[in-house]
């Protein structure tokens, strides 16, 4: 399997309307357009024609049309030209989905699973889309450790003169790696605790899973008291979606659900909604700028001074070449066991 061959979010469905949108997938310009019955389709973003961008062009009816000389083109790229209406064209298409509140694109004939949303109980209170200037390998390093979180985030996270209590655990098997962490939380407001009902000697409880067909976290947070083991009213998962518009740049899709002890069928959605949309959009521009600041984005570990929470990086990257490029696995050592070895073991249960 190559890049284009997993499943990946590239638009929020919202923002594709009556005009066609130009999105950028693994180097690749694609447009998506919504033809006048609701299909949504997939073009490569070129016409075969003259080479104009067909996301410059118009829909009309079930047809794309490209603005240059008026071919329009159908939902599987099938081409007629006014002037020469023998001539046989084709654009290049890719399978597409609308799931999720998303428009999610692959190759077509790969037969990739879609990834599984295990939200059973769960509200959706948010989606998100957020642009790092930064690749692949780095964005995920940076949402995959929590030793960033003291000094970057402002709600989700450990505080900095504590975080050497924190106690973080990596399991990885052949084809995910999960991350479990544990430590005392940080400040958070008297309205936040009331809401969240987060106790004063809770601590803030962070695990994910990665998956790497496409890449993406599933992340758990909540707040627990470690002696009596009673949870926060509320707890929150995110699936966080890590696509490479090429080298360079990678798209975050964020799909946040929320779990809570309210009264109602929505467990108090619409409030935790609207919190849940201003805080996780600032936490996220927040690692955005970090991404957008370093100073080096070449994506190898190699030369980096690695800290006991980082043996992650390594893990990743090895399913990162292995399950998403497709590569061999080319094993990626970093300077981590020197780092860890004077580290307490993990105690996580
Ligand atoms: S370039 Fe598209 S119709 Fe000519
Ligand atoms: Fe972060």
């Amino acid at each position: 399997m190559g890049c284009l061959d997993h499943w990946q979010p590239v638009l929020l469905a919202r923002n594709l309307g009556k005009k066609p949108v130009a999105v950028r997938l693994c180097g690749k310009d694609v447009v998506l357009f919504r033809t006048r019955s609701g299909k949504v389709a997939a073009l490569e973003d070129i016409c075969p024609h003259r080479r104009m961008r067909l996301s410059l062009g118009s829909v009309v009816g079930e047809r794309l049309r490209c603005m240059y000389h008026g071919w329009t083109f159908d939902c599987e790229g099938a081409g007629e030209s006014p002037a020469s209406p023998k001539l046989y064209t084709c654009a290049q298409k890719y399978d597409v989905l609308e799931k999720h509140h998303a428009i999610w694109v692959k190759s077509v004939g790969s037969t990739p699973e879609f990834p599984a949303f295990e939200i059973d109980g769960y509200h959706n209170v948010c989606n998100l889309q957020h642009r790092a200037q930064a690749p692949l390998e780095l964005v995920v390093d940076n949402f995959c450790e929590i030793e960033h979180t003291p000094t970057t985030h402002a709600f989700f996270g450990y505080p900095l003169e504590r975080m050497h209590e924190v106690e973080v655990g990596f399991y990885p098997t052949d084809r995910t790696v999960r991350v479990v962490n544990r430590g005392p939380r940080k400040h958070v407001s008297w309205f936040l605790r009331a809401v969240l009902g987060i106790g004063g000697n809770h601590q803030f409880r962070d695990e994910w899973t990665t998956h790497f067909s496409p890449v993406y976290s599933v992340y758990d947070h909540w707040w627990q008291d470690p002696d009596s083991g009673a949870e926060s009213r509320v707890r929150f998962r995110l699936y966080i979606f890590f696509v490479p518009r090429d080298d360079e740049e990678t798209t975050i899709f964020t799909f946040a659900y929320t779990k809570s002890r309210y009264w109602g069928p929505a467990g108090g959605a619409r409030l935790l909604g609207w919190l849940m949309r201003r805080k996780l959009d600032y936490e996220i521009r927040l690692d955005v700028g970090i991404l957008n600041g370093l100073a080096d984005k070449n994506p190898h570990v190699e030369g980096m001074k690695l800290s006991r929470f980082d043996r992650v990086l390594g893990l990743n990257r090895d399913r990162i070449n292995r399950i998403y490029r497709g590569f061999a696995s080319m094993g990626v050592t970093g300077d981590i066991s020197e780092v860890d070895a004077g580290m307490p073991r993990p105690k996580i249960s």
